[in-house]
Order: C-alpha cells, then sequence, then structure tokens
C-alpha cells in the first residue's frame, strides 16, 4: 500500500507546518487562506465538530466547498464528529483531499479507511490523549496520516500536553515511511521541536500561526525549530 500522490510530496518536503483554519479570522477566510499560502502553506487544516463527539460546532461541509473554491492547497479534513461514515462522502464532493476519523469513533477503522481510499481522499486516524496507543496500532499501516491529539480536542489555544510524545514515538514505529504522522494541538515555538524529535513530521498549528503578526516569519521560524530537532 501507497500514500496518495501529495501525502507522498508532503512528506519528501517535511516537516510540514499546516496552518489550521479554526484559529483564523472566518470574516476573512479567502483573505486568510491568501495569506498563509503567501506564507509558504502547502496544506490547510480544516477542523470539523458536531457538538457531540467534541463541546463544539465548527466547520460544516458548505465551507470546505468555499474553501476548495479559495484555494488549489490539499484540505487536510480533521472529522471531530461522531458518524463519521455517514458524511464522508459529502465532504469528498465539498473538496476534501483528506478525511481523518477518530480512533474513539471508529475502533475498528478499517472498512472506513477503505471507503476513504475508494473516494479518492487520503486516509486518516486520529487519537485523543487520553486514548491508549494499542486502540490504534494495529491499523495504522492503513493510513496515509495518523495524528497524535497533543491537546483534548475541541478548542484552540490550548496547552500542549508531552505526555502524548510516547504514543508518538510508538507509532512511528509501525507506520509506512510514506505517510505523514502528524500532531495537533499546542503546537508552536518551545513545542514543535519535541514533536519533530519523536518522530513527527507534520505539524497543525493554529493559534501559533493565525495570531502571529507576521505569518510568514512565524511558519518559518516553526519549520526553522522543527528541523534542528530532526537534525540532532
Ligand atoms: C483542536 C483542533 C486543532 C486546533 C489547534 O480540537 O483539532 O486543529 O485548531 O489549535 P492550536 O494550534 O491553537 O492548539
Ligand atoms: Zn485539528
Amino acid at each position: 500500500m501507497e500514500s496518495l500522490p501529495w501525502v507522498q510530496s508532503l512528506v519528501a518536503e517535511s516537516p510540514v507546518i499546516s496552518p489550521s483554519l479554526l484559529a483564523c479570522d472566518f470574516g476573512q477566510l479567502q483573505q486568510e487562506v491568501s495569506r498563509v499560502e503567501a506564507a509558504g502553506a502547502k496544506v490547510l487544516h480544516v477542523d470539523v465538530m458536531d457538538g457531540h463527539f467534541v463541546p463544539n460546532i465548527s466547520i460544516g461541509v458548505p465551507v470546505v466547498q468555499a474553501l476548495r473554491k479559495a484555494t488549489d492547497l490539499p484540505l487536510d479534513v480533521h472529522l471531530m464528529i461522531e458518524e463519521p461514515g455517514r458524511y464522508i462522502k459529502a465532504f469528498r464532493d465539498a473538496g476534501a483531499d483528506s478525511l481523518l476519523v477518530h480512533i474513539e469513533v471508529v475502533p475498528d477503522p478499517r472498512q472506513i479507511l477503505q471507503e476513504i481510499r475508494d473516494l479518492g481522499a487520503a486516509p486518516g486516524l486520529v487519537i485523543n490523549p487520553d486514548t491508549e496507543v494499542e486502540a490504534i496500532l494495529p491499523y495504522v499501516d492503513l493510513a496515509d496520516i495518523v495524528l497524535v491529539m497533543s491537546v483534548q480536542p475541541g478548542f484552540g489555544g490550548q496547552a500542549f500536553r508531552p505526555e502524548v510524545l510516547d504514543k508518538v514515538r510508538a507509532i512511528r514505529k509501525r507506520m509506512r515511511p510514506d505517510a505523514i504522522l502528524s500532531m495537533d494541538g499546542g503546537i508552536g515555538p518551545g513545542t514543535i521541536s519535541q514533536g519533530a524529535a519523536a518522530g513527527a513530521n507534520y505539524f497543525v498549528a493554529g493559534t501559533a500561526v493565525f495570531h502571529a503578526p507576521d505569518y510568514t516569519q512565524r511558519m518559518a521560524e516553526l519549520r526553522a525549530e522543527a528541523c534542528s530537532a530532526t537534525d540532532t
């Protein structure tokens, strides 16, 4: 099994910084997308929340459609929803390039990962900070993207939880080398290096990018910090 070509391209360019639009100014969605694109983003992270799996509601299918018109960058779609199987086709039709489902709601994800692959999107698995790594290990080689949450999902701006780094190390050993190992939550200067040293090659960053005065400078700073942690 091989990752989709766009996933392989990102892995080749890793470490990757993926701006999380949850922290952007939604009143200027098109401009915010253009700004992070100009700042060097090669992919965008899109957080979908249903108010059930997480206590918050965020982006839905129409916003993914609008994003698809606003950019050619791959849209990495993180489904924090209870019944992801009901919605994968709608999000794929809207323009999602990846569809990430939580192991907590799909304990045996083999079928849904295949369905996502059959739809032409990159299949991804996500694990929460409080879920044991053993829940996900048997399936990580079926995913093009594995995302380790470094905060409890639902809100941006939370503090990074370093105890999840053991999970990153354990998952790295079992993953295909052409796949993405991502971290999401509290990623910024000072924490990205810890994730990179543990073996992650892709970093979702919301607050750290969109609340920075200069997106280009912040993206470069994050990438440099991740690079130097991987070199050592
Ligand atoms: C949290 C989301 C994240 C969020 C990260 O539930 O999955 O993608 O946007 O935000 P920061 O980078 O601010 O922790
Ligand atoms: Zn996310």
